[in-house]
């Protein structure tokens, strides 16, 4: 038997409050009205736009013409990008495409501006057919479901199912003459989609994976880390770069190291003690290597192995930097030491924050309380410098070195466009 499914957009791959909110926010503006509260914003989701305009913010016909020109001037530009794909359905997607379902999606958004949101968040290698409204044209959900789906294919010869949010996905679904599925974490409730006679009801995601695909394997996650010296601005970067994984929908988990389960943390609290100041530097790069073996065992492959994007502030490259160029133990035999700790776990690719070891300096006396290795003088940190610029001429596939003296947006956009792409393509 063929498999097909139908997805519902908004509410069920993607979440668009954020873009519909700021943009009902702009034509409110734009035409001198209040500033609408949330509960007003929150009717906004689903409706026709003229309609909402006319009945929640008490606008005439002209004035809601007039409104919803200026949103459609905002949202065609921004608001249409200003999306979340919810966490794991590129894993759901993912898991489809590989046990050889068709996937369609039928959505009430205009065609062409659901296109572009599944372009812009790279989700059109796994669909085959999108289809929405075109022109003035508003099709019924039962007709769009019916279009989404392969020429020639039908309910009784083959496994169909619709999966939407509300109850009128339901109610096409069962127009369409094909199986349903609710799903909970969009904006419909479980009463709305039992009560519409939804064929199935899944809570969650993953409920939904083990529904349709009892059974399979979970495609591998991904392992990033951030490097930089002290002072690059590692903190935001790590802030910002996490927010845009997580709103193309990879699920993120973040970590760091030293540290990042309890027996690397309990390392990492002697490792950075400041009352350690007779500390060997050999017994410092073995306790960084064995609170590692810990943190890669407990924590990094686990994590990609249940399909997670791990990103982790710092990682071997940081001992190959500082223990063997600021402390001068060497590139290899740092390397060496950390082998068996690291056991071929390597990042698929790593953000390097790239300030010299003087701006580096310079930002570290403004910090306060500076630890251990922060307190080690500045030809350390010209070494350490020097440490990864050797690491990145031996592996520059992996390394992305951006340029972190500019402002913090700019220097996140460029991580992210960059980040995105890899992870994309290793899908
Ligand atoms: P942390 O407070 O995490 O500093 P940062 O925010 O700069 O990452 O402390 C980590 C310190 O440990 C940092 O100075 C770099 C150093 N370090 C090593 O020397 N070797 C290593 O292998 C790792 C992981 C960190």
């Amino acid at each position: 038997m063929r498999k097909c499914v139908i997805f519902d957009l908004d509410g069920t791959l993607t979440r668009s409050e954020e873009g519909i909110w700021n943009c009902v926010r702009y034509a409110a503006e734009k035409l001198g009205f209040p500033e609408p509260d949330a509960p007003t914003l929150r009717k906004f989701i689903g409706p026709p736009l003229g309609y909402s305009f006319r009945e929640y913010m008490g606008m005439d016909d002209e004035m809601a013409d007039k409104a919803v020109v200026a949103y459609r001037e905002r949202y065609n530009v921004v608001g249409l990008f200003e999306n979340r794909v919810f966490p794991g359905i590129r894993r759901l997607l993912r898991t489809l495409k590989r046990e050889g379902w068709y996937i369609g999606v039928a959505t009430g958004k205009p065609q062409r501006a659901s296109e572009r949101i599944i372009e812009h968040f790279g989700l059109d290698k796994f669909i085959t057919k999108i289809c929405g409204p075109v022109g003035d044209h508003r099709p019924d959900k039962i007709d769009l479901i019916r279009n989404a789906l392969p020429e020639g294919w039908n309910a009784d010869m083959d496994d169909i199912w619709m999966v939407g949010d509300r109850k009128f996905d339901v109610e096409g679904a069962i127009g369409a003459g094909v199986k349903s599925i609710g799903v909970g974490y969009g904006y419909g409730s479980e009463e709305e989609l039992r009560e519409s006679g939804c064929t199935q009801y899944c809570e969650t995601v993953q409920d939904v994976i083990d529904f349709l695909c009892p059974g399979a394997a979970i495609p591998a996650g991904a392992f990033l880390s951030v490097e930089g010296l002290d002072g690059s601005g590692k903190g935001t970067q790590i802030r910002l770069l996490s927010d845009v994984i997580d709103r193309y929908g990879f699920e993120l988990q973040l970590s760091r190291e030293p540290g990042g389960c309890p027996i690397s943390e309990k390392l990492r609290d002697i490792i950075l003690d400041r009352n350690n100041a007779d500390m060997d530097d050999v017994t410092e790069v073995l306790l960084y290597a064995a609170a590692r073996a810990q943190h890669v065992r407990q924590v990094i492959r686990p994590a990609v192995a249940a399909g997670r994007v791990l990103l982790c502030d710092r990682y071997v490259d940081s001992s190959v930097a500082y223990q063997g160029g600021g402390r001068q133990l060497g590139v290899q035999r740092v390397l060496d030491i950390n082998a068996p700790a690291v056991d071929g776990t390597t990042p698929m690719a790593t953000v390097y924050l790239d300030v010299d070891h003087e701006t580096s300096m310079k930002r570290r006396a403004a910090a306060t309380e500076l630890d251990r290795l922060e307190l080690a003088g500045d030809s350390f940190h010209a070494r350490t410098e020097a440490g990864y610029r050797e690491l990145i001429r031996r592996d520059p596939e992996r390394f992305i070195v951006v340029d972190a003296t500019r402002a913090p947006e700019e220097i996140g956009k460029e991580i992210a466009e960059k980040v995105i792409g890899r992870l994309m393509e290793a899908e």
